[in-house]
């Protein structure tokens, strides 16, 4: 497990956690949010309307449920080829299969399976290698598989982290650096991440964003949005860093509130609510929508760019309704977002300047590489 180590460098107003102010407001937008999402989204298209993405290669992790599930077929029936990188590869083929059998024999999706569990750096190591050293390019990076394991106890990964900060945040953040050769080689080309309004009410303990030190006591809900959280801070110092002529856009994104697995462990009197209220929720096609514009909307790269010209402090953010959104307080904290991206850097094993030595074309040794 990373060591803690204490943080001077960060002001008074920085250090301190969620006020309750904020914590309130943030309840507030996602009470906001579940109740008028379909009325503040009425504008959009249900599947959303998609260009012809032929010649587009996008990588989808956790397609094989949920949100994930539906922008997989999506991006295929617009043409893209799509990688599907998932923890369980059967479950991927029989959707492929289910999905062609509703086309016709002639029309062939391009899609294909590739194993990712991220509960293992190792098994991020292993799928950046297979991929990249096809020299393909890579234009769209959508990192979607998550989980929220509501009301469970707080459990660890082999690699030593609290579960929610390594599928949420870790594991996504050390795909993304690895992947960073392929994104150069696609070039226009975008990191998606499907992040969630629950971020409002996180806060990151940059000290100690495994829960262990006892300070935090942890919950599901804590280590969900601090999951959430942390992301968009490392996502913005990835965009903040990543030069220009990279060309590779970073944009976080809320689906809204979704009828999907993410509910699988609620216990089961409030699972039956959840299921019996859809009235307010979206369903995954609708949920789809804004991690699906973002990763073709050709807008988004002018939109990042302005935003980094401007050195704005925080990442492009896009709403359920598929608009430009402000992130929460917390998230523009430019120090602690700072401390973000050097702990997660070395949480998962990767030197300091890993992401200036790749896009130099530089080989770097992942700690958590199996040999
Ligand atoms: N649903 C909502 O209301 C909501 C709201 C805000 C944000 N989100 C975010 O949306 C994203 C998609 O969630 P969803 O709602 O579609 O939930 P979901 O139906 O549970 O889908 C989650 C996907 O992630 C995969 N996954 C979980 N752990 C993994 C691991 N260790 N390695 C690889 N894949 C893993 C799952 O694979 P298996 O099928 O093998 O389990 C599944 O394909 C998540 O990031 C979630 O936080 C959802």
């Amino acid at each position: 497990m990373a060591s803690s180590s204490s943080s001077p460098l960060l002001s008074r107003q920085e250090k301190q956690g969620l006020g309750w102010m904020e914590w309130l407001k943030g309840w507030s937008y996602l009470i906001y949010e579940v109740l008028f999402q379909k009325i503040t989204a009425r504008h959009l298209q249900n599947p959303l309307p998609l260009p012809s993405l032929e010649s587009v290669t996008c990588i989808v992790t956790g397609s094989t449920s949920g949100i994930g599930l539906e922008m997989a077929r999506q991006l295929a029936e617009s043409g893209a080829h799509v990688v599907m990188a998932v923890r369980n590869p059967t479950a991927a083929h029989d959707l492929i299969q289910e999905w062609q059998n509703d086309r016709s024999k002639t029309c062939l999706l391009s899609i294909e399976v590739m194993e990712l569990n991220l509960l293992s750096l190792d098994s991020v190591v292993r799928f950046s290698k297979a991929w990249n050293s096809r020299l393909k390019p890579l234009h769209v990076l959508i990192n979607n598989a998550g989980i929220f394991s509501i009301g469970q106890p707080q459990n660890f990964s082999k690699d030593g982290y609290e579960e929610h900060i390594q599928v949420n945040h870790l594991a996504p953040a050390l795909l993304s650096i690895l992947l960073l050769p392929s994104l150069l080689r696609g070039s226009p080309s975008r990191i998606v991440n499907v992040n969630s309004s629950m971020h409002f009410v996180g806060s990151v303990d940059v000290d100690d964003m495994n829960f262990v030190s006892g300070k935090n006591k942890f919950t599901s809900l804590k280590g969900y949005s601090s999951s959430k959280l942390a992301q968009i801070m490392f996502s913005s110092i990835l965009q903040k860093c990543l030069p220009i002529e990279a060309g590779i856009s970073v944009v976080c994104v809320s689906p809204g509130s979704v009828r999907t697995n993410v509910a699988r462990d609620l216990p089961k009197i409030v699972q039956v609510a959840y299921h019996v209220i859809p009235i307010f929720l979206f369903i995954a096609q609708e949920g789809s929508r804004s991690a699906l514009f973002a990763a073709t909307d050709p807008q988004i790269l002018e939109y990042c760019m302005a935003l980094k010209a401007d050195e704005w402090p925080v990442c492009a953010y896009i709403s359920h309704s598929c608009r430009p959104m402000n992130a929460s307080t917390e998230a523009h904290k430019i120090q602690t977002a700072h401390k973000v991206w050097e702990k997660t850097l070395d949480m998962i094993g990767l030197p300091s300047d890993a992401m200036e030595k790749i896009l130099e074309g530089k080989e770097v040794q992942c700690k958590y590489e199996a040999h």
